[in-house]
């Protein structure tokens, strides 16, 4: 590497005053990277193709800093020294003063090639070129140039001023010394950097397959309707939006090519299989809140209203009507969480080491279905359904057998509707939805770890604040035991026979150990 970059070192983070930045592409992302790089103090050199585009997303930049101000987010001052900051570049050429240039137009390989070209012979010798594309090799953008070495991924989220989070991601060829001060430089514009292989997907649309491919196939299944799906999944675990809220938020158009690029990207890896659900939906139109209509129906372009699912009795029938409930006691902690949570609500409990001929079963399994579970426990499986115990203070997932008597389902949804807990009810599914959902994301989060994707902290940095999870994916397998995980996907695997559900080796090495996901690789 030499000399040539030495510079990069110290230049993002000291606070000068005569960096400046090109921003080519003037669109969404290229307009939110101009504001938060001159609300840094850095001089932005905008350039658009159209040159509309660029006056257009100036005007619009200092306007959104001239609500700041009104809002009293940002200083009066402060935002008029940002909005002189960003200047309009009538050509490319105008670039050639440039630290760095960070490149946010269309998403297009040949498109970016090219222009990185162009950049090369326009840009002093030891500019930094990076790419916004979030799902373009950045190795494939960088095989152009005369000097690779100098180019990486600097990837935004949307919108960039709010979304505080950029993956840096070094290409095969990229120097240490770029990365490096593109962390410094993200640190500079207020963002959290993480660093990332150039991997399909980075990091955060990576991590992000476990709850959509999963959920999707759960709904294929037939295992629950799509806002009973939603209610469990933020209820218990406490996701921020469900989903299939969340495909209609993104918007079919967008997330179902996300997803068959990862999976193909990937050879057809099984983890990251796409569903015939979207694809099917996506060809109907069917986009989500941008189309009126997705998995929801958006009249005015607001969301109906989601019904509760309804309870199976009136509030008014007695409680001593119902038969008495015997708890599996093979999970002795869920047994005591939920026995203690029915004798408080005056449920009467059928405490025998043997249920008794009469009384209702629950099964509290780890990556069983209720029919797998009911059998091994040599109960009968009319009379037997199964709640998740994970969550269970948060939220009650009942699963029947297909031969469950809906009578036994039904007393038993009421007794747990007592409890003052949300309840909703699902047809048999080894894993119910909590399950299979959580031990998909923090398997594949657990083999990018392994295949060093990026470290384990940048990971669970990374999906906290791109995706808004309750809590980093590894951190999540901590709080439930990686034991626990590796249980659910092993009986999953034993289930369903797909190697969808096999774990990583990092996840069993660590189950066995009895060590945290979080543990870097020695
Ligand atoms: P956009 O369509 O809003 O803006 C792209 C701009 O680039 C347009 O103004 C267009 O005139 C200009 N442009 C196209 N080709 C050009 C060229 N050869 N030279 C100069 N200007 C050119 O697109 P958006 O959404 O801002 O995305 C830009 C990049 O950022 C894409 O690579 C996209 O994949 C990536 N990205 C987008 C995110 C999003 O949520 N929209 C999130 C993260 C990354």
């Amino acid at each position: 590497m030499g000399k040539r970059y030495l510079w990069v070192d110290t230049m993002f983070d000291a606070k000068r005053d005569d960096l400046v930045l090109g921003v080519v592409g003037a669109g969404l992302m290229g307009r939110g990277i101009a504001q938060i790089a001159a609300l840094a103090g850095i001089e932005v050199l905008l350039f658009d193709q159209r040159q509309d585009a660029a006056v257009d997303a100036r005007k619009s930049v200092v306007q959104t800093l001239d609500m700041l101000v009104n809002k009293g987010r940002c200083a009066a001052e402060a935002a008029a020294a940002a909005g002189e900051r960003i200047i309009v570049a009538p050509q490319l050429s105008d670039l050639g003063r440039c630290h760095c240039v960070i490149e946010a137009i269309v998403e297009d390989l040949a498109a970016k090639t090219a222009l990185f070209q162009q950049l090369e012979s326009i840009v002093p010798a030891d500019c930094v070129l990076t790419t916004n594309t979030s799902s373009l090799s950045v190795s494939a953008i960088a095989a152009g140039c005369q000097h690779p070495e100098r180019v990486a991924g600097f990837h935004f989220f949307s919108p960039v001023p709010l979304m505080k989070l950029v993956e840096v991601i070094e290409a095969a060829l990229t120097a240490p010394a770029v990365a490096e001060a593109l962390t410094a430089l993200a640190r500079r514009m207020g963002h959290t950097p993480v660093r990332a292989q150039d991997t399909p997907g980075f990091i955060v649309n990576h991590a992000g397959r476990g709850y959509i491919t999963e959920a999707l196939r759960t709904l294929s299944e037939g295992v629950a309707e799509v806002a009973a799906l939603d209610r469990i999944l933020k209820g218990a675990v406490g996701f921020r939006l469900g989903p299939f809220e969340l495909l209609d938020l993104t918007g079919l158009d967008v997330s179902h090519p996300v997803m068959e690029s990862i999976y193909n990207q990937y050879y057809q890896e099984p983890r990251y299989r796409p569903s015939v659900i979207t694809r099917q939906r996506l060809s109907a139109g069917l986009l989500g809140r941008k189309s009126g209509r997705g998995f929801y129906r958006y009249p005015d372009g607001k969301p109906e209203a989601d019904a509760a699912p309804e309870r199976p009795l009136a509030a008014s029938t007695p409680l001593i009507a119902l038969p008495k409930i015997w708890i599996s006691r093979c999970n002795g902690i869920a047994h005591e969480q939920l026995a203690s949570r029915l004798e408080a609500a005056g449920v009467a409990l059928d405490n025998g080491a043997q249920p008794a001929a009469e009384s209702a079963c629950i099964v509290l399994p780890v990556g069983q279905d209720a029919t797998t579970a009911a059998l091994a426990e040599q109960l009968d499986p009319k009379r037997t359904v199964a709640v998740d115990p994970l969550f269970i203070e948060r939220h009650l997932t009942l699963m029947s057998t297909p031969v469950t008597d809906s009578a036994i389902r039904d007393a038993v949804w009421r007794a747990l509707a007592a409890t003052d807990i949300a309840v909703t009810p699902i047809r048999d599914s080894a894993g119910f939805v909590v399950q299979r959902v959580v031990a998909m994301i923090v398997n594949i989060a657990c083999d990018m770890a392994q295949q060093a994707v990026a470290t384990p902290a940048d990971i669970d940095r990374a999906v906290t604040l791109g995706l808004a999870y309750p809590q980093g994916p590894l951190a999540l397998g901590d709080l439930l035991g990686a034991e626990r995980i590796l249980a659910i996907l092993d009986g999953m695997y034993a289930f369903y026979r797909d190697p969808r559900y096999r774990p990583s080796p990092w996840l069993i090495r660590r189950a066995r150990l009895g060590v945290s996901l979080l543990m870097p690789a020695s």
